[in-house]
């Protein structure tokens, strides 16, 4: 089999990862196919860049579509309605992401004359454009040797190199000796090579070293711990938090709101509601929901109340068209926990 022939570590680490690559590589809606001769866009790369961070591939897709869909060029998207853009992110989380997303695409039409920056400074200069995505974006459009590490890269380095040491302190290994390695002739294929490696054969749990393209110089092939790297900083627990969401009927429609643009789910159309708290409320809930976010678990319960209380910024919608809303995730499990009650 081809794989074994070209495991050999004769050939260079990226010959071997690269060869497996040209024959394994993931299809995905926004990757160009190892070979393809196409001229990467760098706002799709950079699209698909931003949706994946803390999201996987599978999640991603169909919303990269719908995003190419609706506004296939930078130039579109700057001049999109925020609402239309915090409603078409609902349901993938992490909505500072979209907010940034508009503020960097209005940048670049404002600033970079509709060109995306093509060195990883002039990326990183960009909002909501940190270190991982400005070297994604630089290697995988622009065809920039930069050094590209997300969490299926560190996992396979730290393997591959039997890095112990536990991270975050791990970090800075891993890109010393992942550097020297990147082929300044297909850095993104290279980038992306790693990342399916990570993703289909060097996973978490069960990893399939047997068919591995780099298995025959991996330090960490054999031994019963392979599984237990990157070696992980202990978790901490996370604390519980309370809220309270209204439910403001009136003739077939519900009451909603935006929630403000700092802090959690900013910008998003939401039910209405008090702070979130320590401790849970006295108001009585006909309905919870719990719902994890990264640093905290959040209960949150749903309250009837009277038309009187729909004052201020919001908007009355139908019922009817509720998924419309572009509401994020936690409501979401609200309302359709509503349905269920009224089915
Ligand atoms: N995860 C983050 N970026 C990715 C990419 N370009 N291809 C596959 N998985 C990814």
């Amino acid at each position: 089999m081809s794989v074994q022939l070209s495991d050999s570590p004769e050939d260079s680490f990226s010959a071997r990862l690269l060869g497996w690559y040209d024959r394994s590589a993931r299809v995905l809606p926004w990757r160009y196919p190892p070979g393809s001769d196409a001229v990467p866009d760098p706002y799709r790369v950079w699209m698909a860049e931003i949706m994946l961070q803390q999201t996987t591939v599978a999640a991603v897709a169909g919303y990269f579509r719908r995003f190419i869909e609706r506004w296939p060029t930078v130039a579109d998207l700057a001049a999109a309605d925020d609402a239309d853009v915090m409603a078409a992110w609902a349901g993938l989380g992490y909505y500072a992401r979209a907010r940034n997303l508009l503020a960097c695409a209005r940048a670049v039409v404002a600033d970079h004359g509709g060109r995306f920056p093509d060195t990883e400074d002039g990326l990183r200069a960009l909002p909501g454009v940190g270190d991982y995505t400005a070297a994604a974006v630089a290697a995988i459009a622009f065809g920039r040797p930069s050094v590209v590490i997300d969490a299926n890269i560190e996992r396979v380095i730290a393997r591959h190199r039997l890095i112990t040491t536990p991270l975050p302190a791990a970090k800075r290994q891993i890109r010393a000796d992942l550097a020297p390695l990147v082929p300044s002739d297909r850095p993104g294929d290279f980038a992306q090579a790693l990342m399916d490696l990570g993703a289909t054969i060097c996973t978490p749990r069960g990893p399939a070293c047997g068919i591995c393209p780099v298995m025959a110089d991996c330090r960490a092939r054999g031994r019963s711990d392979v599984e237990g790297l990157p070696v992980k900083p202990p978790k901490k627990a996370k604390p519980r938090r309370h809220g309270v969401a209204y439910w403001i009927e009136d003739a077939g429609r519900i009451w909603l709101v935006r929630r403000p643009d700092k802090g959690m789910l900013g910008g998003m159309r939401a039910l209405p509601g008090g702070e979130w708290g320590d401790a849970p409320s006295s108001e009585s809930a006909i309905v919870h929901v719990d719902h994890g976010f990264t640093h905290f678990d959040l209960r949150l319960g749903l309250v009837l109340r009277e038309i009187e209380l729909a004052a201020g910024e919001g908007e009355w919608w139908p019922l009817s068209a509720l998924d419309a809303a572009g509401l994020p995730t936690l409501y979401r499990k609200l309302t359709d926990k509503m349905r269920e009650r009224d089915a």
